[in-house]
């Protein structure tokens, strides 16, 4: 394989650049050097790693939602709203299914029937096929940074489009888009999608304009532990660096247990930086971010603001520096902007509650912290070994190896053999290792958590946990228990 984890070369992301920019008729309007003047001229309260960069030296947590609709003039008001009514300090524009499957004749027959109808019948906003000017009128009708969400393969248009938009954040990744999303895209051909936008990213960097990257932490979003998505997360980051990014988000999904998530939180950075040194690439700015409760939530709204708030403190409690935001509506589909702007509200009320309170580190927390640390450190340096030091290709055979294993993802490249359960304090353990390759020490922790739950529950741990852990949040726990 001819996959490398070192700078792509100048006349390969050209040559790719001329094809990437004809794929929609839009990418003509794509000039760098205008795109580089266009981001120069914002100001720095709409850029998105000045604003982390503040948050993160005064210790704050930001909050940020999740939005997007069919129609640019729906989708400003949108966004107004939520940085209004609800208190944005960061905003999103997700972007819909269409786009993300680089389907563009499609988003635009969503366009065109959204007007006809009169509303969104989209699931987001398509930038491609509003074009770059369309994505400036977003940003200019704003006053807070905008980062694209969404959730692509491959995303180099978008992102050279978006980019130019004046767009100062990407999310995603060529693990995180993949494995959660695809089925039967090869892993080594998203890592090279990615590279070319990490390698864009650079290019913009080389000219003094920041652009945050975010790789997307919760993975499938059920029952991830933290190890592996530090892991997928340390990886994008070096893949990142590598191509020339200087700002980096890491993302976690909410597990649910204070202690671990914290725990998940206060480690993340820590290894991000240790591997960027190991691998010998530069110190860049790294902040946090914590995804709000990801899996099933329960379809009365009041009991979706206590998930929510949960979420919340957790975010407070373990100092991330942005928190995403769910909604009352997250069983129902895309919620309305006074549902959205409600999830914000209530998420801020939390974090202002909270902004002087932090979880004081006691013995269980180092511990945690210590196994988070050991487990993540253990898959990274397989990794490096199986790519003989180069991080994509490791990653790639990491994949086929199952040494990184994601749990419920639907990719055929991934290995799905680990069964993750809660042990009896919530916090997600794992029933079945498959091949992730753990010491004796970390697997004999793991069982030992997971026999207590078994002593408390009057069973022997089995599949059924995992079951029953999948549905509980839905009937009001975090811990499947067999009778409430
Ligand atoms: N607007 C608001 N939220 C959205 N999500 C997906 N698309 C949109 C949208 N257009 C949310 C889902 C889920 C998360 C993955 O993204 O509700 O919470």
């Amino acid at each position: 394989m001819d996959l490398t984890v070192r700078q792509m070369d100048a006349d390969e992301f050209q040559r790719q650049r001329q094809e990437v920019l004809g794929q929609w008729q839009t990418g003509k309007d794509v000039v760098f050097e205008e795109a580089v003047a266009y981001q120069k001229s914002l100001p720095k309260s709409k850029v998105f790693a000045e604003k982390l960069a503040e948050g993160k030296e005064k210790g704050m947590t930001f909050a940020q939602p999740r939005a997007g609709v069919a129609l640019l003039n729906e989708h400003i008001e949108l966004l107004r709203f939520l940085q209004d009514e609800g208190g944005a300090d960061f905003l999103p524009s997700t972007i819909d299914s269409y786009t993300r499957q680089n389907r563009y004749t499609e988003a635009q027959a969503g366009i065109e029937e959204s007007v006809m109808i009169g509303r969104s019948m989209l699931n987001g906003f398509p930038a491609v096929n509003h074009g770059v000017a369309a994505c400036r009128q977003v940003i200019e009708s704003v006053q807070v940074p905008v980062q694209v969400r969404h959730g692509t393969p491959d995303a180099r248009l978008l992102a050279e489009i978006t980019i130019a938009g004046g767009f100062t954040d990407f999310e995603g990744g060529g693990i995180s888009y993949n494995i959660p999303y695809s089925k039967d895209v090869s892993i080594e051909s998203t890592i090279k999608y990615w590279q070319y936008v990490d390698r864009l990213i650079g290019l913009y960097e080389e000219q003094g304009v920041k652009i945050n990257r975010e790789p997307f932490g919760p993975l499938t979003g059920t029952l991830v532990p933290p190890s592996i998505s530090h892991a997928v997360a340390v990886i994008e980051g070096v893949l990142a660096v590598a191509q020339g990014v200087r700002s980096l988000t890491l993302g976690y999904g909410q597990c649910g247990n204070l202690i671990q998530d914290v725990a998940a939180l206060h480690t993340l950075p820590v290894l991000a930086e240790e591997y960027l040194a190991k691998l010998g690439l530069p110190k860049v700015m790294i902040t946090t971010v914590f995804h709000q409760w990801m899996g099933g939530f329960p379809q009365d709204e009041a009991k979706a603001f206590g998930v929510i708030s949960w979420g919340a403190a957790t975010a407070a409690l373990g100092k991330a520096t942005k928190v995403i935001v769910k909604t009352p509506h997250e069983a129902l589909g895309i919620p309305t902007k006074e549902a959205n702007a409600a999830g914000i509200r209530t998420t801020k009320q939390i974090l202002t509650m909270l902004k002087d309170q932090t979880l004081p580190m006691t013995e269980e927390l180092a511990l945690e912290e210590e196994m988070i640390l050991a487990e993540t450190r253990g898959i990274l340096d397989r990794v490096l070994d199986l790519g003989e030091g180069d991080a994509a290709v490791g990653t790639v055979r990491a994949f086929q190896a199952g040494v990184i294993d994601v749990p419920f993802a639907p990719s055929r490249y991934n290995a799905g053999k680990i069964l993750p359960a809660r042990d009896t304090s919530g916090a997600v353990r794992l029933l079945d290792f498959g091949n992730i390759p753990f010491d004796k020490r970390i697997k004999e922790f793991h069982r030992e958590r997971i026999a207590q739950r078994g002593r408390d529950e009057n069973r022997d741990p089995s599949f059924q946990m995992v079951i029953d852990d999948i549905y509980a949040i839905g009937k009001g726990m975090l811990v499947g228990r067999p009778r409430g």
